[in-house]
């Protein structure tokens, strides 16, 4: 199989004016794990423009979806930022990443926590029945600055508990937690906060996080990273140290820059 192939645009949403999603069609060929990120682009100047982005849509579905900031003045997504329907994007035939359950050790709860478009791989993994059958709560924290920026919150909470192959598993163990930084919302304050406080696990109904029985995944901004990782490794969670070997939690970086 080539490297690279063509696939076809066949919607697009704009949350706001600075984020956006987009399907495309899917190669049959093109196998991933949850979780995993691809090259994707556009031609320009007759060469192609490629970044990486998280699939945000489950390997079982016959479309492939992303989503994407508008980086202003960004060589990529100042041109993505246009795409319409029935436009080609090229798609890279290599999906890798670190994101995946395979690298998690067993566990009661598993967090996935993100900001921004670090949600991208989480929508993938929590369409994974597997998700669910290896924890029993899976937790999802969506940090962003605005309530905008709460991209596939209507999805999670309404469409998601009624699909058909995956909707009762989701009403059981999944608990969606979504928190504004820069606006009034119900869930206030960065994500770190909400954990160092308690105010998320007693928003949740859970006990605080402790390494005999969380497991995390993390997706944000490299200072996100830093910080998340800094707070997990206190309460004594162990970082998968590679691809391949299992840990407590694993990271990958948002890929902001676009
Ligand atoms: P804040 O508004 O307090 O900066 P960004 O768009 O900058 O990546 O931010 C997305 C969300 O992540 C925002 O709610 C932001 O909060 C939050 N955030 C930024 N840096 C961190 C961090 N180091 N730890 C946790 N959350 C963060």
């Amino acid at each position: 199989m080539s490297a690279l192939a063509t696939e076809r645009v066949l919607e697009v949403h704009h949350w706001n004016e600075s984020l956006f999603s987009f399907k495309t069609s899917r190669n049959p060929g093109l196998r991933f794990r949850n979780g995993h990120f691809v090259m994707i682009g556009l031609q320009a100047d007759n060469k192609p423009l490629l970044r990486a982005y998280s699939i945000a849509s489950a390997n079982y579905e016959e479309h492939l979806e992303f989503l994407s900031i508008k980086v202003p003045n960004g060589p990529l997504t100042s041109r993505l930022q246009h795409l319409k329907v029935g436009d080609e994007l090229i798609v890279g035939q290599k999906p890798v990443g670190t994101l995946v359950i395979d690298d998690l050790n067993d566990g009661r709860n598993l967090y996935l926590l993100a900001t921004g478009t670090g949600l991208a791989p989480f929508m993938s993994i929590i369409r994974d029945p597997e998700t669910y059958e290896r924890f029993e709560k899976v937790v999802l924290v969506h940090g962003v600055r605005t309530v905008s920026e709460l991209a596939y919150a209507d999805f999670i909470q309404n469409v998601l508990p009624k699909e058909e192959f995956i909707g009762e598993l989701v009403q059981e163990q999944l608990l969606y937690y979504p928190t504004v930084t820069r606006e009034p919302f119900k869930n206030q304050g960065r994500l770190t906060d909400l954990m160092l406080s308690g105010q998320l696990f007693a928003d949740l109904g859970l006990p605080e996080l402790s390494a005999a029985h969380d497991r995390a995944m993390i997706c944000g901004s490299p200072a996100m990273l830093e910080d998340t990782c800094a707070l997990l490794d206190e309460r004594g969670l162990k970082i998968s140290p590679r691809q391949g070997d299992r840990g407590d939690y694993v990271i990958e970086r948002a890929f902001v820059e676009k």
